[in-house]
């Protein structure tokens, strides 16, 4: 099952371009038996049958072989954390990835416990085994691989990585059924097409997905200083956000304005003058609002006590790097969308 699915679409061409590399190893031909047979009754009785733990235990191994014996071993079961676009991301990240499916009823707790270094689900309901979910999980982790989408089918920052859904989309024609495609779509005002498309997706989310609107956030990135400050907020921005906030705080105006932030805001400051952070950043007050705080020092001390006057709530500082490469910005936007899952959890 796990080839036909995966030798397939966007998934087969991953594999066939060398982008994505699959190996398929059958747990029955570790079998103790002289026969394909890997399960038994279960201890304590109850309906199904449960796998042994030693050709899991020899399959895995197997795996660990050809992999390395760091890659990382995930088990595919309903009784887990339902995999989300963040972990996806994450997962990419790891070298190798040996995904054990399960059948039966289950499997020996024992050899779990010995070889598993990861749980998890996609989805709250019970599936016949786990080879589909590891199909679910290669195709939702693959599509963070380099190589894998083209351009034109990747996009920085995605549906769910922001916990809003997408918002809805159009193309010719223009009048399809009587229907209109809306006006906005059309002007060609990129910045009103952005309100437009951040508010759809807001409402969306409100009414399909409550839980996921509870865990969503907005993020503002402020800056001041030097044009390495405003260069990197904006470059980061991008990987943050969908519909990130950026304010220059070198502009005077701006310092003069109060403005509050919420608890379900994200605020991110960068600066090269972290000495000047009271001083612009004075007239601004939060309400349990998260803070990442991106300057050249290593643990700027006398700030974090100006923010926690302030009515910021976690904080995370991270160093503003000389010239920073895109691999470098990628990274910290990802470590802060996780802070900001962390940080934001109800
Ligand atoms: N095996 C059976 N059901 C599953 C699920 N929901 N997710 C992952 N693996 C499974």
């Amino acid at each position: 099952m796990i080839d036909t699915v995966a030798r397939t679409s966007i998934m087969g061409r991953a594999i066939a371009s060398g982008a994505v590399a699959l190996d398929v190893i059958n747990i029955r031909d570790f079998s103790i038996h002289g026969t394909k047979r890997v399960d038994d009754y279960p201890y304590g009785g109850g309906a199904g049958m449960v796998m042994e733990p030693e050709p899991i235990f020899q399959a895995v191994m197997k795996a660990k072989e050809a992999a390395g014996s760091s890659a990382k071993v995930i088990y595919l079961t309903p009784a887990a954390k339902v995999l989300d676009q963040l972990k996806a991301e994450e997962l990419a990240k790891e070298q190798d990835l040996i995904l054990l499916c399960g059948h039966y009823e289950g499997i020996d707790e024992r050899v779990l416990e010995e070889v598993v270094d990861e749980n998890i689900s996609i989805g709250d309901y019970v599936l016949t085994g786990g080879e589909l979910g590891a199909c679910v999980l290669m195709d939702a982790v693959s599509r963070f691989v380099p190589g894998v989408l083209h351009n034109d089918e990747s996009s920085l920052v995605e549906s769910h990585q922001d916990n809003l859904l997408e918002y809805p989309q159009f193309t010719r024609p223009e009048v399809w059924h009587e229907k209109a495609v809306p006006k906005v779509l059309l002007s060609g005002d990129h910045q009103k097409i952005l309100e437009w498309r951040h508010a759809q997706s807001v409402e969306r989310t409100k009414e399909r997905r409550p839980d996921l609107f509870e865990r969503s956030y907005k993020v503002t990135l402020l800056y001041f200083g030097s044009g390495a400050a405003s260069e990197f907020a904006e470059k980061l921005s991008v990987s943050v956000s969908r519909y990130p906030v950026l304010l220059d705080y070198r502009r005077a105006k701006l310092v003069k304005q109060k403005r509050s932030f919420g608890a379900s805001d994200l605020v991110i400051v960068i600066t090269d003058t972290p000495e000047e952070t009271s001083q612009r950043m004075e007239r601004i007050s939060a309400d349990r609002s998260p803070l990442i705080y991106i300057c050249p020092e290593e643990e700027p001390q006398q700030i974090r006590a100006f923010f926690e006057e302030h009515g910021f709530c976690q904080k995370q500082s991270f160093r503003l790097v000389p010239e920073p490469d895109a691999s470098h910005t990628e990274e910290l936007a990802f470590r802060i969308r996780k802070l900001a899952g962390e940080f934001l959890k109800k």
